[in-house]
């Protein structure tokens, strides 16, 4: 197959608020920068990032990054890595100002002072008292940071292939990872970018499960090139469950109802969440608020008449706190739900969010895989950053707030990182030949064909995935869950084996889009439940009915999932989880109460 090929400094996948970062710094510098992305930029899913930003300015009240870093630390339930932690917390106000400085229209205290509010898992002094550290533009922080980080992108001359889907990383000759397969999904047409480096920043994939917050975009494409590539991911069994997704839709109301004074009620109005965290009460970790609210539903307490959700109730708000703090929630429900949350309460119910594992990195961005000897060593090159990597800054549960600060604090450290490395770099880096077939293959299976022998189309097998792994993996999980949904899942895998697509054009040929999404879903979904049924603890988001307790003996370790033949035989490794912070004293794990 013949291809035009495109050369650049840096190739970042991905156009959401860490490629944006990390784009402007590079090219800022001067450095010959693409960024690839299968949507518009702008509609990449930062957009949809509504609560804030956390970083301890101590706007509200006193506040200082070691209490952040205590409460991330607490909040991940001890396995996210304390030098990664210590560096998001410490650099934290300074990304915020910096952003502040690209022109994000932060909201304002009477001093004119950027606006926090409190958010879940926060807390002042080591855990004395609620704090107010997540930095908001409202409900829609997301959006304005993404709009801003685009704005100055284009002033800094960034390069961008808008509606380009990532296909597969390419190795050349000598094993490297030196190149990247996009197809330019108007056209039809397949184009290598070959880069000094490549940095991988395509977000989560929540799309793994039926009800989800996540655009249909967030297929874990750059985690699927890493597990083609012979490349591990890490802690993929931890998914976090919003607590408040709209019932029945899953569409995020942001934890900042619950932070400006919401409260969740079951079906008797009683304000249930004093029986699940008599501290921090709706302002629990996310973890400890999803399954609460699960239990009532389970229980019978749940509100409606299916008793499947629960209530989340502003109507004691002001009225005119509610339209200034919260614009986009009560559109949502007026939109979604035909409520208005100043009258009613919202149905709320958990939902997909957010993939706390990914592609294992160290602080610096650089991904990181196990060698022959079962060391971990450094790819030269390769870079994850934002929410497909893993550094790990969430451990087994991410705090509100946190995610949009992972994406600037990180997607800058591997910016730093990889101007320093192309300064010593050699100039042949071009010179080797690239080694194509692997991704021709790849090609060549996704081309249209006929569908007479094929059970389904990729987006009805996207819903069947989707079911198998709400249903297996989902808040609860058991031995007996995980098996069921390995059988699953093995039965899948055969379908998608078979499917074969009935669009025949070659341009503009969405279903060819879908089925490459398709896979990349699928291959998360083995790294998930093996993960998963591996781990016999529950520590943060991974909650298993038959070993409910959190075993730091057995289990304070990450796990390593690497892709094997055949699928349904994992292959697995584990990693100590880092509890040694950069400067300062370590936090050892202890129970976690709120
Ligand atoms: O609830 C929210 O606004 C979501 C924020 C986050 O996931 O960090």
């Amino acid at each position: 197959m013949e291809f035009e090929t495109y050369h650049f400094d840096a190739v970042i996948v991905g156009s959401g608020g860490a490629g944006l970062r990390a784009a402007l710094m590079l090219s800022e510098k001067g450095i010959r920068t693409a960024v690839v992305s299968k949507v518009f930029p702008t509609r990449s899913h930062t957009v949809a990032a509504q609560g804030g930003i956390n970083a301890a300015l101590g706007n509200i009240l006193p506040d200082n990054w070691l209490w952040h870093m205590y409460d991330t630390i607490k909040g991940s339930d001890y396995l996210g890595d304390q030098d990664a932690i210590e560096y998001m917390c410490r650099e934290a106000p300074d990304v915020v100002r910096e952003l502040e400085h690209f022109g994000v229209p932060f909201s304002r205290t009477e001093s004119g002072k950027i606006y926090q509010r409190p958010f879940g898992g926060q807390s002042l002094n080591f855990g004395q008292r609620q704090a107010a550290r997540t930095c908001a533009a409202a409900d829609r922080t997301g959006h304005a940071i993404l709009h801003s980080l685009y704005q100055q992108n284009l002033r800094a001359q960034t390069t961008f292939f808008v509606e380009h889907q990532a296909i597969d990383l390419i190795r050349d000759e000598r094993g490297d990872i030196a190149a990247l397969m996009v197809l330019d999904i108007a056209t039809g047409e397949y184009k290598v970018l070959r880069s000094r480096a490549i940095m991988l920043a395509t977000g989560g994939a929540a799309q793994l499960f039926r009800t989800n917050t996540n655009a249909r975009i967030n297929t874990g494409d750059g985690l699927a090139m890493i597990l083609r590539a012979g490349l591990a991911l890490q802690d993929m069994e931890f998914w976090q469950f919003h607590p408040t997704g709209l019932s029945g839709k899953g569409i995020l109301i942001s934890e900042a109802a619950r932070g400006e004074g919401g409260v969740l009620r079951n079906a008797a109005g009683e304000a249930f969440m004093k029986h699940y965290a008599p501290h921090a009460r709706e302002l629990a970790s996310r973890d400890v608020v999803a399954r609460a609210i699960a239990i009532e539903v389970q229980e019978g307490r749940g509100c409606g008449v299916n008793q499947d959700h629960v209530w989340l109730d502003l109507t004691h708000l002001d009225s005119a706190l509610i339209k200034q703090r919260l614009p986009a929630i009560r559109e949502i429900a007026l939109t979604f739900a035909g409520i208005d949350i100043c009258q009613e309460p919202i149905p709320v119910y958990p939902t997909a969010h957010y993939m706390m594992g990914g592609i294992p990195t160290n602080i610096h961005g650089q991904v990181k895989t196990l060698n022959d000897q079962g060391e971990v060593e450094v790819l030269p090159n390769l870079f994850a950053v934002g929410e497909c990597a893993c550094v790990s800054v969430h451990g087994a549960n991410r705090l509100g707030g946190n995610s949009l600060l992972d994406i600037v604090v990180f997607g800058r450290a591997a910016a730093r990182q990889l101007i320093e490395q192309l300064s010593h770099q050699p100039l042949d880096y071009f010179d080797a030949p690239l080694d194509l077939q692997p991704v021709e293959r790849r090609i060549q299976r996704w081309q249209a064909c006929d569908a007479s022998s094929s059970d389904g189309t990729p987006a009805s097998l996207r819903q069947r995935l989707q079911t198998i792994m709400e249903t297996g993996c989902g808040v609860f999980r058991t031995e007996d869950t995980l098996n069921k949904c390995i059988d699953d899942l093995t039965e899948f895998s055969a379908q998608v084996d078979k499917l074969m697509l009935q669009d025949r054009s070659e341009v503009f040929n969405l279903e060819r889009l879908e089925a490459f999404e398709l896979e990349n879903l699928l291959a998360l979904a083995w790294a998930t439940v093996h993960s998963a049924r591996s781990r016999q603890e529950s520590r943060g988001a991974h909650y298993r009915l038959d070993y409910s307790s959190r075993d730091d003996d057995n289990w304070l370790k990450h796990t390593l999932y690497f892709q094997s033949q055949p699928v349904n035989t994992p292959r697995l490794a584990y990693v100590p989880v880092t509890l040694q912070p950069l400067t300062v004293p370590s936090f050892p794990p202890k129970k976690r109460v709120y």
